[in-house]
């Protein structure tokens, strides 16, 4: 089955009528962990972060994919709260990417009416890498179309943590009593709190685990994996993502 084609967002209606658009069974938050850049550059005889700039490349690719099919919003795990581990030349060359790719691409994303946003503790990165994040988020912000919301410096674990940390503080205060603690109570302090849950997760490069990736929020995401490379994951993979997803049954566990 192949997807409908929406080449514009907010066309839908428009090009399908009221009751097929209904039809289209797309996910309206696409979460990726782009992974394997270090074997796509190892399988080439390249420097490891020669992965890290093709997989760069293959953002734009997959975020103009994702405006294609109408998603809301795409997260990408652009770094974890672990990758700190790397060899400092490594994280280095991966901080400045999110400046490369801005410079290069920040004009196209207004065109398309892109959104950024962040999750993870930017306060934290390297000045010129923050500050071309905080530019991005400023310019784009009345932007209506696709959100890209790029995960930098992002652990599940310490968002948890935090949110946990600022609901003892509430209670401590007099502000909330434990019996009033609900999901909504954690969730409204999480990065994403502005945001619903990913509906699918995909992960490349054959590895099988979340990694302290969205781990509150992924709860009932539909898990999508493939063996392919991240500098090698292409729109049609992408596409067959979204077509797997679209025969899911989503009983969030009813019946
Ligand atoms: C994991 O592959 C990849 C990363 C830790 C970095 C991902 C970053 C990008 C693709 C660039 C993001 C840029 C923007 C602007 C969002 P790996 O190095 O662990 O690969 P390996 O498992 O093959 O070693």
């Amino acid at each position: 089955m192949r997807l409908f084609k929406l080449p514009f967002k907010n066309n839908k209606e428009d090009i399908l009528g009221e009751s097929e658009s209904r039809l289209v069974n797309i996910p309206k938050h696409i979460a990726i962990i782009m992974d394997g850049n270090g074997r796509w550059a190892k399988k080439r005889g390249l420097p490891r972060v020669a992965g890290h700039r093709e997989g760069m490349d293959n953002v734009k690719r997959i975020v103009k994919a994702a405006n294609h099919f109408n998603i809301e919003v795409l997260t990408l795990y652009a770094f974890s709260t672990e990758n700190w581990k790397r060899p400092s030349k490594e994280v280095e060359y991966i901080m400045k990417l999110p400046i490369d790719f801005l410079q290069h691409y920040l004009p196209e994303l207004v065109e398309e009416n892109v959104r950024i946003q962040t999750i993870g503790e930017i306060d934290n990165l390297p000045k010129n890498t923050k500050l071309a994040i905080m530019r991005a988020k400023e310019e784009t912000v009345n932007n209506s179309g696709l959100i890209l919301n790029i995960a930098i410096n992002y652990g599940s674990r310490f968002e948890m943590i935090q949110s946990v940390k600022e609901i003892c503080q509430d209670v401590q205060s007099g502000k909330y009593q434990i019996e009033d603690i609900t999901e909504s109570t954690l969730e409204e302090r999480l990065y994403t709190s502005h945001i619903d849950d990913p509906d699918l997760l995909i992960r490349t490069s054959g590895e099988l685990r979340l990694s302290n990736f969205m781990l509150w929020q992924a709860a009932y995401t539909e898990l999508w994996f493939t063996d392919t490379l991240w500098p090698d994951f292409s729109f049609e993979e992408f596409e067959k993502a979204i077509n797997d997803f679209q025969k899911r049954k989503r009983r969030y566990g009813g019946i």
